[in-house]
């Protein structure tokens, strides 16, 4: 098993990098199907979701335009449950059709919050695509249309996701052991 130290934690590999490519792929070949007559609107969530949004915005082939988000503060290895505003929404929503990319679902909490925040400007529509889900972490019914991958409630780091500042530069995830 290939084990891994991020700061005091031991974590161990649970999504290679050739499986994260092949499903970023295939929702990429989804999205593009789904999206062929709308321009969507993707607003990527950082930070956590730098390296999926990247990778997966190379499989879109459809006209879009992209831009960047932020929301919630994360410490450590639970979530602190306190939603931050939303930073950087200055893109003109009302009417379009939005596409929210997140690196992970946990409780939802931050998802709910950003939903209800984006309908207020009157979207055509909002679909989230996810990389991970924890369904046992789900503290409010959410509906991700895309996931990456329905992972169990343990915390995970790596490919754009951090332990405490650690690990987003990893080419895989790794779960805590
Ligand atoms: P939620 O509001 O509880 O759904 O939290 C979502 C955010 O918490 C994600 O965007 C991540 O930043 C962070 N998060 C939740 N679970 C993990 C994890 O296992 N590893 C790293 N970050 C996580």
């Amino acid at each position: 098993m290939h084990m891994l130290q991020v700061k005091d934690k031991e974590f161990e590999l649970y999504l290679s990098e050739g499986e994260l490519g092949r499903r970023v792929k295939e929702l990429g070949r989804i999205i593009t199907a789904d999206y062929k007559d709308r321009q969507p609107l993707v607003l990527g969530v950082l930070n956590g979701a730098f390296m999926f949004l990247s990778d997966l915005m190379k499989e879109v082939s459809v006209p879009l335009e992209l831009s960047f988000i932020k929301l919630a503060s994360y410490e450590g290895t639970s979530s602190t449950g306190n939603v931050k505003e939303v930073i950087g929404l200055n893109h003109q929503i009302k009417g379009r059709h939005v596409l929210v990319v997140e690196d992970i679902v946990d409780t939802g909490l931050s998802m709910t919050h950003l939903q209800e925040t984006l309908a207020k400007q009157m979207p055509a529509s909002v679909e989230l695509v996810s990389l991970l889900l924890k369904p046992a972490a789900l503290k409010v019914p959410l509906e991700v249309k895309y996931v990456g991958f329905e992972i169990p409630n343990k915390f995970v780091v790596g490919y754009g996701l951090d332990y405490d500042g650690y690990g987003r530069n990893l080419k895989e995830i790794y779960q805590l052991k």
